[in-house]
């Protein structure tokens, strides 16, 4: 193992559908109200993707924005991870599904499922990979269709998820080390909070979990809120220990986007200031795998960085699974 070896970030990439769904759209669907989200997530609208549109389609649009940013050709690709819970279907991976919308076949490609973290375990997965010597380039898709597994009926729930995609491509340096610092944690302990219930081994399709929506999102979001909050501060901290960091050196702070008021409490927990807290959670709800990255890809397009300038990325999702990372922007 050559642990000398570096990591450069080449681009990033985002898409999200053209569908816009606002609250008030909403209101139309379930007993709810504009007042009520927006005071209690900060949500306005989110995306929803298209009729005969599906996950990889999402995924392929963020990825070519970003191989196009980075100038580079598909074929030299030679890894391709996708973070998603929403996947195409349930094998084969999404991965290979955009492997072969891409036509990038010289690439391996395989999916990540860690939830709203599933972005942050492939940044670090994509570093160890290309430190071990054994990878060169990889892209990496952090991606959602939440409209299709969601119970539209289910208020708790509904209002709170939206589609989108984004992506990252790194490859291996002698010179650069642009993943300054990962942390991750993740607690079994607490799969029943937030999941989808049925679908898979341990409570396959039947008509009796259609019928229940089992085969949806269920949460249970107070629950949720309080570890969200707990989790993600340490995260915040944690991985600015790990350098000898501290928010002297962050620009800019990219939370998980899932509610305003979790953002809100996790800055204040750590002393941030609000103009150090990237949001655009209301323009697109929760979107799980998505939400860091399109996030920082909008930022940059916003200049609410410099070059070079340390950006920490938090997140937190079902699993449990929080974690955080500290990327050097240097494209
Ligand atoms: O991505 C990581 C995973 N997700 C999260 O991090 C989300 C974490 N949780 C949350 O963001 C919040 O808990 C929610 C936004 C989901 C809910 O907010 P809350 O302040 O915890 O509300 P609640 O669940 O305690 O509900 C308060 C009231 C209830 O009515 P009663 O029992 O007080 O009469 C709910 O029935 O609000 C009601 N309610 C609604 N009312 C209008 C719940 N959903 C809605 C709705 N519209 N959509």
């Amino acid at each position: 193992m050559d642990n000398k070896v570096g990591v450069k970030i080449l681009s990033t990439g985002s898409f999200v559908p053209r569908k816009v769904l606002t609250n008030f759209d909403l209101e139309k669907i379930v007993e709810t109200s504009d007042e009520w989200i927006s005071t209690r997530t900060g949500i306005k609208e989110r995306r929803v993707l298209d009729k005969g549109q599906t996950t990889s389609d999402l995924a392929y649009n963020a990825a070519m924005n970003a191989i196009e940013k980075a100038k580079i050709a598909v074929e030299s690709i030679d890894m391709i991870i996708v973070a998603t819970i929403s996947p195409d279907v349930p094998m084969p991976s999404t991965a290979c599904y955009l492997q072969k919308k891409l036509k990038a076949y010289g690439a391996v490609a395989f999916d990540i499922s860690a939830a709203c973290s599933g972005f942050l375990y492939g940044v670090a997965t994509a570093k160890a990979f290309i430190k071990s010597g054994m990878y060169k380039r990889i892209l990496l898709v952090g991606v959602e269709a939440l409209s299709r597994i969601i119970d539209w009926t289910d208020r708790n729930t509904c209002i709170l998820f939206g589609d989108g995609a984004g992506a990252m491509i790194f490859e291996a340096s002698d010179t650069e080390n642009d993943i300054v610092s990962t942390y991750l944690g993740a607690s079994g302990e607490h799969t029943d909070i937030l999941n989808i219930p049925a679908g898979g081994a341990s409570v396959p399709a039947s008509e009796e979990t259609i019928k229940k929506k089992l085969h949806c999102i269920k949460m249970v979001g107070k629950e949720v809120f309080k570890i969200a909050v707990l989790k993600m501060s340490l995260s915040l901290n944690k991985v600015q220990e790990l350098v000898g960091l501290t928010d002297r050196d962050i620009s800019l702070y990219i939370p998980h986007q899932a509610n305003l008021r979790i953002i809100e409490a996790v800055a204040k927990k750590a002393g941030i200031t609000k103009e150090k807290v990237y949001v655009n959670v209301h323009k697109y709800g929760n979107m799980s795998a998505a939400t860091t990255i399109v996030a920082l890809d909008e930022a940059y397009q916003e200049g609410r960085f410099k070059k070079g300038d340390l950006v920490e990325l938090i997140a937190f999702g079902a699993g449990l699974t929080w974690g955080a990372c500290i990327l050097r922007i240097n494209f």
